[in-house]
């Protein structure tokens, strides 16, 4: 057994320290020290097509890329197994799960015990966001799946730079994962491991670090993204008056070169990744979109309230289905070469196919389960939340700034759900105070079920399975930035999902949501016309949006940026709901909020005035 860390090629003592206790612990054959290379990354890949976890692709159609299909019980987040371990519950807040920090230490004392043998144990030292950047952290994961070791390397900055960086005495978040799958001596291996019985995937805020059991699915098991970059970062950020956010960040250029950074925050699955890599529609011309970053946001504020904010990932974990040359060109560019597809479905030339990918559906394939796949087969090729993995510098719409250590200014915040009914295309919010209640209160629809009755799942800053903390808390950090700092960013809502009595959508969205962003950035900059005032805050009028190469008359606009007034007062009326889980917790001024949005209901004919 090599678990001896004398030869480790690091002399970081807490590091060291922390390796030998977790090999001590979980047992493993073996400890690596992972150094980031091409060359390593090329071995454990071939390692895995040895041991059936990897299908190499056709190196003609999608050069240096692989398949692999998961457990089928093992395919998404798992947020009832997401725990956040505070001393006291009240910390962690009534939208997370809480365990006790002591009671939760037994457990997974228990299931760590010996859980890596047979296995070895990879050391994966990683950087969030640029190295060297004051607005980066450095993790160290510690992981038995060799999955795991070269996603790390697509998704963050990996390897020996970073151990360098982090010298003798540096301090890293320590995020330990196993599949929960021991082996037996001569007991063969399967495709994918993990346990079947039990996952936890635990965060102790008041450690900032993270233990991640019996899951090899992304976001339970990458510890970088969502457990550290969010979860931790959530709680690093309130403490160190800084925020960690489930954003994407997008500059929009003019024809000019005039580059206006916005960061934009929806719940999963309402095509974020898309609205990064938008291409502008017809009578854009010379405009573009820049991706600086698909999912999260690392912002820090400077002493003159700019806030400048980085993408701490180094890659997309994106979902595949949907994702077509049509729906993202972008996207799909970025996946031609040196990508990992995880259950996506198989063509009979050795490329990946998905739901939506082309308007022809492939004749045969192998679906994610590994089975023969025939159009009328009844079951979807790919799993909904089938995933590609990529090299973010591979997007065509990369930010020239995306790795700048200084970050890019960010001007506007947007936030918007998926709401049929009861939200307008765009409005802007009358003040930051106004803007935090707008995100904080925040939903989508649950279920596409009974028109009229879709309940509203809440989810404020989409950051509901993010926070790291008591919810109410992250709201009055938002809202202390508002009294610490002057010329913060604007803030805007947004509902791209708006659908018309027969329950098709009524705006295009894709490209076509640049006409919104256009009047954004024409308004960050003082040069939109002055703003109709509706209760919710500024709308614009139809002529102040740019229709060229659109039709989309005046009474189609009206219907997409009204709300029947009763229904405006039943949305204020229902957040009372989500405001009171939080008792004394709540900030005043959320509910002071939301009453005065009934007052200004009260006094308004209608929500929307088309000047
Ligand atoms: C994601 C998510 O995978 O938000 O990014 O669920
Ligand atoms: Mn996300």
């Amino acid at each position: 057994m090599e678990q001896d860390v004398s030869n480790a090629p690091t002399t970081n003592r807490k590091l060291l320290r922390w390796v030998e206790e977790v090999a001590s612990k979980c047992k493993p054959d073996n400890i690596y020290w992972c150094d980031g290379s091409q060359e390593e990354y090329d071995r454990l890949c071939a390692e895995m097509v040895a041991q059936g976890t990897f299908i190499k692709l056709n190196e003609q159609k999608r050069p240096n890329s692989y398949l692999c299909r998961s457990d089928p019980a093992d395919v998404a987040r798992v947020e009832d197994r997401t725990f956040i371990c505070t001393e006291r519950r009240e910390d962690a807040g009534p939208t997370n799960n809480w365990m006790d920090p002591k009671e939760m230490k037994a457990i997974l004392d228990r299931l760590l015990d010996g859980c890596m043998r047979g296995r070895t144990l990879y050391v994966v030292p990683f950087s969030m966001g640029p190295l060297g950047s004051d607005i980066s952290h450095i993790g160290v994961e510690l992981t038995d799946s060799p999955y795991v070791v070269v996603s790390m390397r697509l998704m963050t900055r990996m390897g020996s730079a970073v151990l360098k960086h982090l010298g003798e005495d540096g301090s890293f978040v320590p995020c330990l994962h196993s599949v929960g799958m021991p082996l037996e001596p001569g007991q063969p291996d399967v495709a994918w491991p993990c346990n079947g019985e039990n996952k936890y995937i635990v965060h102790f805020p008041e450690q900032h670090s993270i233990v991640s059991y019996g899951s090899g699915y992304g976001g339970n098991a990458l510890l970088g993204k969502k457990c550290f970059a969010l979860r931790i970062a959530s709680d690093l950020g309130r403490k160190q008056g800084w925020l960690a956010e489930h954003m994407l960040i997008l500059g929009v250029e003019s024809p000019e070169g005039e580059r206006t950074y916005v960061a934009a925050a929806f719940p999963s699955a309402c095509g974020k990744t898309n609205f990064a890599m938008l291409v502008p529609p017809e009578g854009f011309e010379g405009w573009k979109i820049r991706t600086v970053g698909d999912d999260i946001a690392w912002i820090k504020p400077q002493a003159d309230g700019t806030l400048r904010a980085i993408n701490p990932e180094a890659g997309f974990f994106g979902v595949a289905p949907g994702t077509s040359l049509k729906s993202n060109p972008n996207a799909m560019r970025t996946l031609e070469r040196n990508a990992i597809f995880t259950n996506c479905a198989l063509t009979d030339d050795g490329d990946v196919w998905w739901e939506g990918m082309t308007d022809e559906v492939p004749a045969h394939l192998i679906d994610w389960q590994g089975k023969d796949w025939t159009p009328d087969c009844g079951r979807k090729a790919a799993h909904p939340n089938a995933r590609f993995t990529a090299p973010a510098g591979q997007c065509p719409s990369i930010d020239p700034a995306w790795e700048s250590p200084a970050g890019v200014p960010i001007s506007a915040f947007i936030f918007g759900g998926r709401l049929s009914r009861t939200f307008p295309l765009v409005f802007e919010a009358f003040d930051w105070r106004q803007g935090v209640y707008w995100a904080a209160t925040m939903g989508s629809e649950a279920t596409a079920a009974a028109v009229g009755q879709a309940a509203i799942r809440r989810d404020p800053f989409a950051m509901l399975p993010f926070c790291g903390y008591n919810m109410a808390d992250y709201w009055q950090h938002w809202l202390e930035l508002g009294d610490c700092y002057q010329n913060l960013p604007r803030i805007y809502r947004v509902n791209w999902f708006r659908k018309d009595e027969d329950g098709r959508f009524a705006w295009p969205g894709f490209g076509h949501n640049m006409r919104v962003l256009k009047w954004i950035v024409d308004r960050v900059h003082g040069r939109a016309p002055e703003p109709v005032s509706s209760p919710f805050g500024y709308m614009p009028r139809y002529e102040d949006l740019n229709w060229e190469g659109l039709d989309f008359s005046k009474e189609q606009f009206r219907r997409i940026m009204d709300i029947d007034r009763g229904e405006a007062v039943a949305e204020a009326e229902d957040q009372e709901k989500l405001f009171s889980e939080f008792g004394p917790r709540l900030p005043d001024e959320m509910e002071r909020e939301r009453q005065r949005l009934l007052e200004r209901l009260k006094e308004s004919p209608a929500v929307w005035q088309a000047a």
